[in-house]
Order: structure tokens, then sequence, then C-alpha cells
């Protein structure tokens, strides 16, 4: 039996984003010419060429090739190095890093002054939306829930409908996510479970707490891979202004919106827009596509909250282990 397609490579997964995080940073953080400078020059000429026992180099304003034959031939009390400790290009390199070496370490210049607004911390969704997306009475185990749905209903095609009042008398057996499979986009974003983003310069990392859930949102401007069947999607993100827009495509017709049985097709497409509205709130929406399924896109909004207990941390939901155990109860 196919239990969950994703546990067992999970934990190896967040391992290898852990260092690819490390990998990233220290690959951004310099200028290729700012190495070979360190290497040779820094002794004498200080840290960034701000001068120190040989005169100041920054910034630079000879050309490279003036700088070269410096280098070879030797200046005064400057000895020549040989193209054996430096070569013809790193030496180019080093005049290029010299022009302007602040602007080199565009990590550190990131941190400093981040040119997007910062999504990192851990979230949470506080509504009934995964139990139901739109206006819902309560029932045993249920709280009530006011539509997340903007304009309160999905506009399901006529044809469409059968389905999900099929799905929502079946949803104790039928809802993927009782079956501890991945719950998909955007559900994923409105579980009751805590969520934690990590957002670099070029991607941003969600892990969650259900299930070991993780999605990876590259914003370096690269495309969707050719067309696959994810649980979760492909997410690519970009920023527009202040709000992260992240577009997501090729998933499975595996998951449901909630616990009622709203679901999608495999044509599903779903924008999200995620703006930082307070230090400690996120608007979140998420516009669905699915000409399958519904006669129009449509969009949820919500809040999402910044958990702000000290020392929180994503703790686990190994949902295997608990569909397990339920299995074998007498
Ligand atoms: C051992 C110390 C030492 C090292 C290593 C060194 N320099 Fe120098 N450099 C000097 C000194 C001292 C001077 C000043 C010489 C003078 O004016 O008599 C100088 C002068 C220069 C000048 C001319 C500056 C001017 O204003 O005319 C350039 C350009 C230069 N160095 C580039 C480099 C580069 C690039 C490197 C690394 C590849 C390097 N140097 C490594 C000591 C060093």
């Amino acid at each position: 039996m196919n239990i969950h397609p994703l546990e067992g490579t999970m934990r190896v997964t967040v391992a290898c984003c852990i260092s690819l995080l490390i990998g990233v940073h220290t690959a951004w953080a310099q200028h290729p010419g700012e190495a070979a400078y360190e290497k040779v020059c820094v002794t004498c000429h200080g840290p960034q060429g701000a001068g120190g026992l040989a005169p100041a180099l920054a910034p630079m304003s000879y050309d490279a090739d003036y700088v070269l034959a410096i280098v070879r031939e030797g200046f005064g009390q400057m000895p020549p190095i040989s193209a054996r400790e430096l070569n013809d290009d790193e030496v180019a390199q080093v005049v290029e890093y010299l022009r302007d070496p602040s602007a080199a370490p565009a990590a550190e210049q990131a941190e400093a002054a981040p040119e997007h607004p910062d999504l990192s911390g851990i979230w949470q969704a506080v509504n009934a939306a995964s139990w139901n997306v739109e206006a819902h009475n309560a029932e045993d185990g249920v709280p009530a829930g006011l539509s997340v749905v903007v304009g309160e209903t999905i506009p399901y095609r006529e044809d469409a409908l059968a389905q999900r009042r099929e799905n929502y008398e079946n949803r104790m057996e039928d809802d993927p996510v009782r079956q501890c499979f991945l719950p998909g986009v955007p559900r994923i974003m409105y579980m009751p479970f805590p969520f934690q983003i990590i957002q670099t310069p070029d991607h941003l990392v969600m892990t969650f707490e259900f299930a070991h859930a993780v999605r990876i949102i590259y914003t370096d401007g690269s495309p969707h891979p050719l067309p696959n069947d994810f649980w979760m999607g492909d997410s690519r993100g970009h920023w527009e202004g202040d709000t992260l827009v992240i577009d997501n495509t090729y998933f499975n017709d595996q998951t449901w919106f909630d616990a009622s049985g709203n679901y999608h097709s495999n044509q599903l497409h779903v924008v999200e827009r995620l703006t930082l509205a307070g230090e400690n709130h996120i608007v979140y929406e998420a516009t669905i596509e699915d000409p399958e399924v519904f006669t129009r896109p449509w969009t949820i909004r919500m809040p999402l909250y910044r958990r702000l207990e000290e020392n929180l941390q994503i703790l686990d939901y190994d949902c295997v282990d608990f569909f397990l155990d339920s299995l074998v109860e007498p």
C-alpha cells in the first residue's frame, strides 16, 4: 500500500535544503575578485583596498592593463607578483572588485538593507477553512466558520457538483489528508498547524509541522520545469512591490481544498499573494483556476498570524504513524 509517497525521503530533503541554503549564502557573499584580492593583496593594501602598509587602491580608477603591469613588474616598494600566484584573469577580477568593493558582498548587503519585506518567521492561520473554505455550521469536532472565499461561494461547474457531494458524504474515508497524503496548495497554508518561512535572496523555504511537508519557492526568475504531477505543485515566486506572488502549477488531482470535499482536477493553477501587512501578520490570498471544475477563477483571502511564543519551534506531526496506529486498533 502506498501510504505517503514522500515519507522516508522527507528528512533527507530537509537536510539537503539546509545545506543548499548554506551553499547559496557563501556563493553570494563574494565578488569573484574578492577572493583573489584577499589571497594576495590584502596584507599590504588592507581590507577592501582601503589602505594599510601600502596605499589605498579603492575606488580603483586605473585601467586593468596598467594594474597588471604593476603587479607583474612590481612598483617601488611593491614586489612583483608572478602569474603562478595570480593569473591575468584573476588580476582583472581584482581590479573590477576594487572599483566598488562595498558593492561586492551582495548577501551581506541584502541582509543589512533587505530589498523586499522579510516574511521569515513562524506563521499560522486561525480560522476554520481547513474544515470547509465556505461558510459552515459547527459539527462534532468541527468549529463553525465564515467563508474565506471572496464572494462567499465557489463557482463550481454544474457537472462538478455531484463529485463534491460524493466527496462530502465520504469525507471520513476519502479526505486525502485523513489518509496522510500531502494536503496540497493552498490547503497546507491554513491547516491548524504552524509553519515556518525561511527567506533568502533567491528562494523561500516553507517547512510545515503537518507531515514534514516542505515547499521551496524559487524567486530567482527560473521557470517551471517540464510538466509533472506534484502533490504540492511546482512553485515559482516573484515580487510585485511589497507582495510576494507565487505561481503554482503541475498539481496531481489527488488533493482537496478542505475536509469537506472541495476538490480540483490536475488542471489546477494557483496564484498566491503574500503581503506583510504589519509586523505580525501577512495578508494571504490564493486565486484558484481550474476550467474542468470551476466556471471562473476564484479567490480565498485570510490573515496569517505570526506565532509570538518565545523559543517556538516547528514540532513533529508524523501523520503516517497515527494513521498506522489507527489501522491496528481494534
Ligand atoms: C608586499 C606588499 C604588497 C602586496 C602583496 C601588493 N602590493 Fe601593491 N603596492 C605595495 C606598495 C608598498 C605600493 C606603493 C609603492 C610605492 O608607491 O612606492 C603598492 C602600489 C600598488 C599600486 C599603485 C598604486 C598607486 O596609487 O600608484 C597598485 C595599482 C597596486 N599596488 C596593486 C596591487 C595589487 C592588485 C595587488 C594584489 C594582486 C598588490 N598591489 C599587492 C605593496 C604591495
